[in-house]
């Protein structure tokens, strides 16, 4: 059995740097270095200060402290690490296409492409070569490909002849909880057709994993499996929100819905929040990816099955910067509005497709002036995403926004408080001092049901929380 001694990983984002790190700190007899083309993501990976990682996940300081410089390295030297390493993890990018065949739909697959270029080029001797990112079903296939037109060269003294073999290992971990998800994983996946290349890998995360949480499976199976994951997990989030409106329009609370049918150990408490839709980096763009690729294979209901999901997801999204607007007598012009979190979850400084980009812009297209505080969401970031520099615009009458640092300069002048992620500090809210400085009639509209609903309204505010009739 080939003993894996030295790690390269290709890409070193939110799943290669928290996903590295952690076999690092497992497995301290294996070099790990993390390359990436981003010399400004490197330099922050080997910061000094470990508040200052590129990634904010708890608990990641911790792992990386101990680690880097013993085991773990972060370098813009691609080659060099490809060449040293036995193993190869692919953990780059595959965003949806923005042009081209399939844009929209399909995963944008030239990362990984030039990834398998450069692995092809610069590995020496026998690699195993990792999916991951997540990929198409039948990825693998293509990266075996390029790998194979270079297989046999580089035959010399100081270079023995190359080969590969390609698996598949998608990542499940999810953003704000990646240090415990990888610690202690619900199961690890591994996929491929070479028995030994299995084990080698299986070999590394059996240095913390117990044996019967490491799957086996052919690569095909293995890259469906991930998009089926979030599949399912993005269709229980679109199902409990429809419900949500459901329960508004009728009475009925979504959280003791959500309760009852959780306590049926087929359907399980996990995973039944109503919020303002789900976001993060991958959801969207795996459904996407899986509808394209049904339809490629001509099943149209079944693409039309999961397209619904995010279809269902957009509405919620539009259906509440609507209501803020309606609730506000049909204008928000001009009007303040406090928005309480960026980020598309708690926990996380990643904003990609974040609620609040959606319902943000709409409600600067209405004219808003918007108080926008997150604790880890930077200004560069909040401009970027939506498309406006702080501050431009105001009094104008064209919508414009601002970060502020606490929720009570939120709420300052403002007619409504929006809740859209469910950090922790929204929680504990002092609602006499932040009803005090907004303007009556004041809304707090809760998109996480985080707040603390009855204190708002004993303070005078008016209350709407998701799926609450
Ligand atoms: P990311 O954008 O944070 O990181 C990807 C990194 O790869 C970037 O820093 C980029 O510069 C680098 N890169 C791209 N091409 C390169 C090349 N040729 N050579 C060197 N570096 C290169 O992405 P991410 O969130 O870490 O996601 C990576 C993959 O993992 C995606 O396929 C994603 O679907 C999957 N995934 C993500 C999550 C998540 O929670 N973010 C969870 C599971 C799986
Ligand atoms: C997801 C998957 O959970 C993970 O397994 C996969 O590897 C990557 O994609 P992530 O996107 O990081 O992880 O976070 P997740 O906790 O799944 O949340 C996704 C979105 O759904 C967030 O916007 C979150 O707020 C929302 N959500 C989640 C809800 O609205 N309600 C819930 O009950 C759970």
């Amino acid at each position: 059995l080939s003993t894996i001694r030295s790690i390269c990983c290709i890409g070193a984002g939110y799943v290669g740097g928290p996903t590295m790190a952690v076999i690092a700190d497992r497995c301290p007899d294996v070099q790990v270095t993390v390359v990436d083309l981003s010399a400004e993501r490197i330099a922050a990976w080997n910061s000094a200060d470990l508040s200052r990682l590129p990634v904010y996940e708890p608990g990641l300081d911790a792992v990386v402290g101990r680690a880097r410089g013993r085991n773990l390295h972060f370098s813009t030297a691609v080659e060099e690490a490809i060449a040293a390493a036995d193993l190869v993890f692919i953990s780059v990018n595959t965003p949806t296409k923005t042009k081209g065949l399939g844009a929209g739909q399909a995963s944008d697959l030239k990362w990984v492409e030039a990834s398998a270029r450069t692995v092809a080029k610069a590995a020496q001797g026998h690699t195993i070569v990792v999916e991951k990112s997540t990929l198409p079903v039948r990825t693998a296939e293509v990266i075996q490909q390029i790998l194979s037109a270079s297989e046999g060269s580089g035959v010399s003294e100081t270079q023995p002849a190359k080969s590969f073999s390609v698996l598949s290992n998608p990542e499940f971990l999810a953003e704000g909880t990646a240090i415990a998800d990888l610690e202690k994983p619900d199961r690890v996946l591994i996929g491929g057709q070479d028995p030994e290349a299995i084990e080698a890998l299986a070999a590394i995360y059996g240095h913390w994993v117990a044996p019967q949480k490491i799957l086996r499976t052919n690569l095909w199976s293995s890259e469906l499996s991930k998009l089926t994951a979030n599949a399912f997990l993005a269709q229980r989030i679109s199902s409990i929100n429809s419900i949500a409106a459901f329960c508004e329009a009728t009475g009925a609370n979504v959280r003791e819905v959500a309760r009852a049918i959780g306590a049926d150990s087929r359907i399980g408490e996990k995973f039944l929040q109503a919020g303002p839709g789900f976001g993060g980096s991958c959801f969207k763009k795996d459904i996407l990816n899986l509808v394209y690729l049904c339809r490629h294979y001509g099943l149209e209901e079944v693409a039309a099955y999961w397209e619904q999901v995010v279809t269902l997801n957009h509405w919620q999204q539009q259906r509440i910067a609507r209501l803020v607007i309606s609730n506000l007598f049909g204008t928000v012009s001009g009007k303040r509005i406090g928005v309480l979190g960026f980020a598309f979850k708690a926990d996380t400084n990643d904003t990609r497709e974040s609620p609040a980009i959606r319902i943000c812009r709409e409600l600067l297209e209405e004219g808003a002036v918007l108080q926008i505080v997150d604790p880890k969401v930077s200004e560069s970031q909040m401009a970027k995403d939506l498309g406006q520099p702080a501050g431009a615009g105001e009094g104008d009458g064209d919508g414009s926004w601002q970060r502020v640092p606490e929720v009570l300069q939120a709420a300052s002048g403002a007619d409504a408080l929006l809740l859209l992620t469910e950090w922790q500090q929204f929680a504990v809210i002092d609602w006499p001092a932040v009803a005090a400085v907004m303007r009556q009639p004041a809304w707090l509209f809760d998109a996480r049901a985080k707040a603390d609903g009855a204190l708002a309204r004993a303070a005078g505010l008016q209350v709407w929380t998701v799926g609450e009739g």
